[in-house]
């Protein structure tokens, strides 16, 4: 279970300052799949990042499973990312001269040395996400649709508990949108995992299980 407590953000100072969220709260269970959706500079990659204890919010808590998060420090910060959350920003970062599958065995390269059940879990998630024969094509060869489906695959690499997802579908058609959408809801709910995708597209929104509605960094009701 994620919390999100009264949480306000503002960048700056002075007159300057902007306040990014505002109060905002929110609750969202396991094998949860939700909508975050806004206007441009409504506050949710702020929001994404804070969750992804890639922020500190000015005031207000994100609690999972009952614990207020805490990252004292930047290796606290970074144990964190490793093992709690997956993220897929907008722009993929996907490593252009590595191929599909090495992008995924990246996450334990990082983290040790690849294992020979690394390497099967790679390709069982590719081979999920529709792309068992794209194992070997590097990035650049891929189609949109495609790459942001590796970039998926490559955040569950770490079985995440909490799966943040920017603008998953911003640059896809409607249809490969949907596809992507459906494809990371049957992630979620198999792995019963908790996850916000973030979607200017209300259509997107739709296929989640819930929605949260941002405007100038506030919950809109509805
Ligand atoms: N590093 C920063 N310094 C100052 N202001 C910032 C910073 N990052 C974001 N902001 C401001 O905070 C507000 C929320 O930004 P945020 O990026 O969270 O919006 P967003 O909803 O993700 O927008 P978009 O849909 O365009 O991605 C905006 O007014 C933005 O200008
Ligand atoms: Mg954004």
């Amino acid at each position: 279970m994620l919390a999100i407590n009264d949480i306000t953000k503002t960048y700056g100072s002075g007159r300057t300052q902007v306040t990014a969220l505002d109060q905002v709260s929110f609750r969202l269970g396991e094998g949860k799949l939700l909508a975050m959706i806004g206007p441009s500079g409504s506050g949710k990659t702020t929001l994404v990042s804070i969750i992804a204890g890639l922020l500190t919010p000015t005031s207000g808590e994100v609690i999972i499973d009952g614990h207020p998060l805490h990252l004292r420090s930047s290796a606290d910060a970074a144990r964190y990312r490793r093992e709690t959350v997956g993220i897929v920003f907008q722009e993929h970062h996907l490593v252009p001269y590595l191929t599909a599958r090495d992008n995924l065995l990246l996450v334990p390269h990082l983290s040790g040395r690849i294992t020979r059940e690394d390497r099967t879990r790679a390709d069982d998630l590719l081979e999920s996400f529709g792309l068992a024969d794209r194992v070997s094509h590097r990035p650049a060869l891929l189609s949109g649709g495609e790459r942001q489906r590796v970039a998926i695959a490559r955040a569950l690499m770490n079985t995440p508990t909490i799966m943040l997802v920017d603008e998953p579908t911003a640059s896809l058609d409607t249809e490969r949108g949907f596809q992507v959408v459906e494809m990371l809801k049957d992630q979620v709910h198999e792995r019963g995992m908790t996850c916000v995708m973030v979607t200017h597209d209300m259509r997107m929104a739709e296929h989640a299980d819930e929605r949260l509605m941002l405007r100038d960094g506030r919950v809109v009701a509805g």
